[in-house]
């Protein structure tokens, strides 16, 4: 650790060649709010299928090698810009996005941070405005999910497909998920009606004579899987939301859409929609409030690990390994288990 008091650990993307080229520094200079800014002394990070995409430099919009990689984290408000609105108190706790967030401090906008759930921990807290936010927003705001509707749901062991899970499953819907072979007892125990791998080769067969046909699919993972949705999709009514490309983007034409398929397709980034519709938002965090009161949304139970573990976990997920969410916690240093703080 420095003993310098401005400087500290992050993990800094050297280049686009993936996990392998992300490196522990110890001497990165401690970030300054800049205007409307907190400073966050970070308590737990988020790992996020996007940090791959953005370590391969292929995350539209995101940051340039080298860099400061991570951008979700929760953790302990320590110092404010000047010009912060009504700011919280020094030693309030939140959630959020921001650059460099595989670090002991990063800085987040104050008008993007969420004050924990009333108990929960840091660690407990990620996945808030990611994960949660996402699926739900698939789900509700755009997938319109009605009880008895057939909702397909790709990597249903991960972080946003755990989430997906337990809220179609809450809100009435038969849940057909896809997940790796040695994931499915957990998908299952989350509620699921049927698990399948989505490697198999009869996916929209099998899916077709499970259910007739989907009413909405939650796509995650593009190339690998796009036409399988297209064909279980019910037509004219079915809905497909895009919301990742883990295997790379699927092409599809107005052909497809004019002469063999008729699904809606819908894309949805949690962040550009939050922006573009801010009252909408607004609606699904006050849901994601309620659901938290009832319990349907429970304390997160992330896997930790120390920030140096950072580059094997990104390279886990890379390859499918993980399962359900996992973070960094930058103030331990080997077996970080518990809980931190
Ligand atoms: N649109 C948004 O605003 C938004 C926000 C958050 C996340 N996302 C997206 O949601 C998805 C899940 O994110 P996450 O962070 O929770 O990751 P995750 O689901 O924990 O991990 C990704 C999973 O995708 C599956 N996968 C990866 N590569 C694949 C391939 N080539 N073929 C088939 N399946 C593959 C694997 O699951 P199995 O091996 O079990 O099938 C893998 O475990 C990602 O696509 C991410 O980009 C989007």
């Amino acid at each position: 650790m420095s003993t310098d008091e401005q400087l500290m650990q992050a993990l800094v993307q050297q280049s686009h060649q993936g996990p392998r080229d992300l490196t522990l520094t110890t001497n990165q200079p401690r970030p300054v709010p800049g205007p409307g800014e907190y400073l966050i002394r970070v308590g737990a990070a988020g790992v996020n299928f996007a940090d791959v995409m953005q370590s391969r430099g292929v995350y539209e919009g995101g940051p340039q090698a080298p860099y400061a990689a991570g951008f979700e984290a929760s953790g302990e408000i320590v110092a404010a810009a000047p010009d912060v609105d009504s700011p919280l108190p020094l030693g309030t706790h939140v959630v959020g996005v921001g650059a460099g967030a595989f670090a002991q401090y990063m800085t987040m906008h104050s008008a993007g941070v969420l004050p924990l759930p009333s108990g929960w921990s840091d660690a407990e807290s990620l996945g808030l405005v990611l994960n949660w936010a996402t699926a739900l927003a698939a789900l509700r705001s755009m997938g319109e999910i009605k009880p008895g509707q057939a909702v397909l749901v790709y990597a249903a062991a991960g972080g946003v497909g755990q989430a997906a899970v337990r809220l179609a499953r809450h809100y009435g819907a038969r849940v057909i998920a896809t997940a790796s072979p040695t994931k499915h007892a957990t998908v299952k125990a989350l509620g699921a009606d049927e698990v399948l791998d989505s490697r198999r080769p009869d996916l929209a067969e099998e899916i077709l004579r499970l259910t007739g046909g989907v009413d909405l699919v939650l796509e995650s993972v593009g190339e690998a899987t796009f036409g399988a949705s297209m064909t279980v999709a019910k037509p004219f009514t079915g809905r497909i939301i895009i919301l990742g490309a883990a295997s790379g983007h699927a092409e599809f034409s107005t052909r497809d859409l004019l002469f063999t398929h008729y699904a809606q397709v819908r894309g949805l980034h949690i962040f550009k929609w939050a922006a573009a519709a801010p009252a909408a938002f607004k609606e699904l965090l006050v849901e994601l409030d309620a659901l938290i009161d009832q319990g349907v949304y429970p304390p997160g139970t992330p896997q930790i690990h120390p920030l140096a573990l950072g580059p094997d976990v990104l390279r886990q997920l890379e390859e499918g390994r993980t399962s359900g969410k996992h973070a960094l916690d930058p103030w331990c240093w080997t077996s970080c288990s518990d809980v931190p703080e």
